[in-house]
């Protein structure tokens, strides 16, 4: 089909005639928009061929009414906009759906010759395609704001002015200030990078106070230029409110656990008898444990003064406190002490007591220290003290009493002496004239042989009778001379050949007299014992007292005897071991504890010939000057 035509306007068409109409014509059929032309009165008068296809009119309408045009029926205010075309002389524009078609139909004033308008010209634009594309793009718009608005936490696109592009609902449902991070949203905007995220806190009505980060993410869109930033709410209130939560119980869990130290503390310090105290040197504020109070026996929280520890103070050791704090005030310095406490029922109490000073920033000094009521071990000490001297004490006489005959021969001689003396005395008398000089001398020896008996009883008294320790400056030269004295008899019954090697500046030592004189006393018995049996060499015993080193003295007795056996090296010095039928076995465990006793100690060598050597050594008292000692004296071989 072509373009069909009648005449407009009293029998002429609407085209001018001639080849330019007939041109015209062919040109509107090569348009595949559907063009119609009506009259003024409506009467479709002319339709190009692409109308005839989509709009399906055909050369029978041509003449007919529009409103009697099925096709153009169909567009509601057709006549009316025609009308307002014509008489207006401009355009018009209508919708119009044909089936699943959309068209935008034009209305255009058609002008005659002689410029008056004679009709419309209709134009159908097909925009079914667009419509389309258009209804799918607001159907993905509303998808994407559908899932948006799912998202809890909001979000928000911003333009370059800062302006809200969109958001979805959970932002417009928390209204927002945005005003405090305009700058930082600005620099973002402008190009900068490193938007931070920023906690802030927010109170969103009918939900109260939430804490978001907000973070801003600049959003790249192909093709535009523009630039928009997404800003994003995370809402953490529940993050930290569990965090908190934790972060309470993690608090209240610590509290227990420190609770439960404490508690831990406060038993171990009742256990342990020990209290512990903090003491600020330069306000005197003192701290104490409740075991400290209570090892003071003051009552639990009472303040705490120097003076009041005073009055505990037992008044002998008032002078070491005074002297305790003048020190800890001026060093600074760790300090240990002992002290005894006199309570008020009179009962003693001994106190150890370690301190460890700090400074703060500022250089103020402050004391903590621990306090520990030692009583108990003290008692205990002074109990096993007191053993062990009453033991020292039982190996003594025991000792003796093996001596006795040795002793009795000791005694026996001076005593042989001053009877024969005294016999030749009265002789000289009774001779006439009587020979008083030779009476005077025998007199005279008979005095020397009884004073050297009375020495001798008075060394095995002082052995036999004393019990208690006592200490004393002790000339250990003299002490061993007087123990040789006492064993010669017995070193002579076994035929044994004694050296002497006494140094003669040796310093004293302090001490207890007669219980080194026993260990001496003990060593030269073994010795002699461990040679009893020896009868292929010598029976030399050697001892000797000397320095060691600066401070020290020692003692050393060496023989010639049996030796010891690698096995009862290590038992020597056990109590009750013996290898004599009539030993037992204190001796040395003995000696031992008594040069303990002494800070000292005792030992046993193998000789490289036969026999071994027993030593010990003591601290020693300082010496005299340099220049006031005494030279050494020489070795003496004591005749036995
Ligand atoms: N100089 C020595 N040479 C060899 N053995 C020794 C010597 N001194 C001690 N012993 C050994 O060590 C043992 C223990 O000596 P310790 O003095 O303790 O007791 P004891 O002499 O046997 O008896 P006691 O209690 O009467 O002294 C001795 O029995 C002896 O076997
Ligand atoms: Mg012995």
């Amino acid at each position: 089909m072509t373009t069909q035509c009648v005449t407009l306007n009293d029998g002429a068409t609407g085209f001018p005639g001639g080849t330019a109409t007939t041109d015209l014509i062919d040109i509107l059929d090569t348009v595949d928009v559907p063009i119609v032309v009506l009259r003024r009165d409506f009467i479709l008068v002319c339709f190009n061929k692409a109308a005839g296809g989509v709009l399906r009119l055909s050369p029978s309408d041509i003449g007919r009414a529009s409103r009697d045009i099925s096709v153009l029926a169909g567009l509601p205010r057709l006549e009316e906009q025609c009308s307002q075309v014509i008489a207006s002389g401009g355009e018009s524009r209508a919708d119009f759906r044909d089936g699943d078609k959309w068209f935008v139909v034009r209305m255009s004033p058609y002008t005659s010759g002689d410029r008056q308008v004679t009709g419309t010209v209709l134009s159908f634009t097909n925009v079914t395609a667009f419509r389309a594309s258009i209804d799918q793009v607001i159907y993905e718009r509303e998808c994407t704001k559908a899932i948006l608005n799912t998202v809890a936490d909001p979000l928000v696109v911003l333009n370059a002015d800062q302006r809200i592009q969109s958001g979805n609902r959970a932002f417009y449902t928390m209204f927002f200030q945005l005003a405090p991070l305009r700058t930082q949203l600005k620099k973002l905007l402008a190009g900068g990078h490193g938007f931070q995220p920023v906690e802030v806190d927010h109170v969103i009505p009918g939900e109260g106070q939430r804490t978001l980060i907000l973070a801003a993410r600049p959003l790249a869109l192909p093709g535009h230029s523009e630039r928009r930033v997404l800003v994003t709410f995370q809402d953490i209130t529940a993050r930290k409110q569990a965090a908190a939560t934790n972060d309470l119980r993690a608090i209240a869990e610590r509290k227990e656990e420190l609770w439960r130290s404490e508690a831990f503390l406060a038993e171990a310090q009742h256990l342990s008898l020990t209290g512990s105290f903090s003491w600020r040197v330069r306000t005197d504020e003192i701290t104490w444990s409740a075991q400290l109070y209570r090892i003071f026996e003051f009552d639990q929280g009472m303040p705490v003064t120097l003076e009041l520890i005073g009055t505990r103070v037992h008044p002998e050791d008032i002078p070491l406190l005074h002297d305790m704090i003048e020190r800890a005030r001026d060093a600074g310095t760790d300090f240990e002490y002992e002290l005894r406490l006199q309570m008020p029922d009179q009962s003693i109490k001994y106190l150890h007591m370690v301190a460890h000073g700090t400074r703060d920033q500022e250089g103020r000094l402050e004391y903590i220290g621990a306090v520990q009521d030692v009583t108990a071990r003290r008692l205990s000490e002074q109990a096993l003290g007191k053993a062990q001297s009453e033991l020292a004490h039982v190996a003594r006489v025991a000792t003796l009493s093996t001596l006795t005959a040795s002793i009795a021969h000791e005694v026996n001689q001076p005593l042989s002496g001053i009877i024969t003396n005294a016999s030749t005395c009265l002789r000289m008398l009774a001779a006439d004239p009587p020979d008083v000089d030779g009476a005077r001398e025998t007199a005279r020896r008979t005095i020397r042989d009884g004073n050297r008996a009375s020495d001798v009883i008075a060394r095995v008294r002082a052995l036999f009778t004393k019990k208690e320790s006592t200490t004393e400056s002790v000339d250990l030269n003299e002490a061993t001379r007087e123990v040789i004295a006492l064993s010669l008899s017995e070193l002579q019954r076994n035929q044994v050949m004694l050296r002497a090697e006494l140094v003669n500046d040796l310093p004293h030592v302090t001490g207890d007299r007669v219980q080194l004189q026993q260990v001496i006393l003990n060593l030269l018995r073994n010795a002699s014992e461990a040679m009893s049996g020896v009868d292929d060499r010598p029976r030399q015993l050697l001892i000797r007292t000397e320095r060691e080193g600066e401070d020290r003295v020692r003692v050393t007795v060496r023989d010639a005897g049996v030796g010891i056996g690698p096995q009862a090296k290590d038992r020597l010095f056990d109590a009750f071991y013996t290898t004599k039928s009539g030993g037992m076995g204190i001796g040395l465990s003995v000696s031992r504890s008594i040069v303990e006793k002494h800070h000292g100690r005792l030992w046993v060598e193998q000789n490289d010939g036969p026999g071994v050597t027993f030593a010990f050594s003591i601290p020693g008292e300082p010496l005299a000057p340099e220049g006031e000692r005494k030279s050494l004296e020489k070795p003496v071989d004591i005749k036995v």
